[in-house]
């Protein structure tokens, strides 16, 4: 292993939204769950479950949760400020096949928050600490799922509409996980019927600072709020793809 392959791998890494119907092996599922596993985690608590959803009756209630879920959520980006740009139309259901409906396999990630007790007191009784640590940890394990995905050439998405609070409970209790688990995000999986577009990345200038900070080598409010605009734009543009 030597950077220039972890390099190759990190930028292969996209969010695939548009799946072909065909299976992913079960083989495939373990060793993305495998490396999870080998997350690195707040005082090493791994506080990570895997559900697994195959069965085609099960991802289509979830799906039909979310959709539910998302009206308010959609509603509620016409509140956003003008300078903010064009409107988020936000269609994650989209029928032209660019969406994770179609996907053959979700693997939800479950954080079992009874871990925190593991955690040191001044973390453990700081809500905001605890939490972090927590959800950093479950960020970390998920992450290395979309890696482990990419290596094994899947496409993967975030769906993290899941953790709308009606989505939240109403999937728990669709799949009986039980209510001391908590819901962490969703990965919709499969083979990608898409190649990703070309990522609007930001560059090094005004990001990296050695030593002792200067203020004026930080983005200007101006700066930040034109970079906002224009990767909202871009990322409007890529939910809103056709399929290739
Ligand atoms: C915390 C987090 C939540 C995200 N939620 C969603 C999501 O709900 N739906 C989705 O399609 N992409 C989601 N994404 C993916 C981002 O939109 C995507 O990473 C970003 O646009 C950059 O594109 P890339 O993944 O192709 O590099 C999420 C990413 C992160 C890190």
């Amino acid at each position: 292993m030597n950077y220039e392959s972890l390099l190759e791998l990190v930028k292969k890494r996209r969010s695939i939204r548009c799946f072909k119907p065909d299976p992913v092996p079960d083989e495939y599922i373990e060793k993305i769950i495998d490396a999870a596993r080998w997350a690195p985690s707040g005082f090493n608590m791994q506080p990570w479950e895997f559900a697994v959803v195959k069965k085609p009756k099960l991802k289509e209630e979830i799906v039909k949760l979310i959709g539910e879920g998302f009206l308010q959520f959609k509603e509620m980006e016409t509140t956003r400020e003008p300078w903010q740009g064009a409107l988020w139309k936000l269609n994650i259901m989209n029928k032209k096949g660019m969406d994770f409906t179609k996907a053959p396999v979700y693997i939800i990630l479950l954080g079992d928050p009874r871990t925190n007790a593991g955690l040191p007191m001044g973390i453990r009784f700081d809500p905001n600490l605890c939490q972090s640590v927590y959800r950093d940890s479950l960020a970390s394990a998920f992450l290395y799922m979309h890696l482990a995905a990419t290596t094994l050439g899947l496409a993967s998405q975030w769906v993290s509409a899941i953790k709308l609070p009606f989505v939240h409970c109403m999937v728990k209790d669709l799949l009986g996980i039980p209510n001391s688990m908590e819901i962490h995000d969703m990965m919709a999986l499969g083979y990608p019927a898409i190649r990703p577009s070309r990522k609007f990345l930001r560059n090094t200038e005004k990001m990296v600072h050695y030593d002792k900070c200067d203020k004026d080598d930080f983005r200007t409010d101006e700066e930040v709020r034109d970079f906002v605009k224009r990767s909202r734009s871009w990322t409007i543009g890529v939910l809103s793809r056709s399929p290739d």
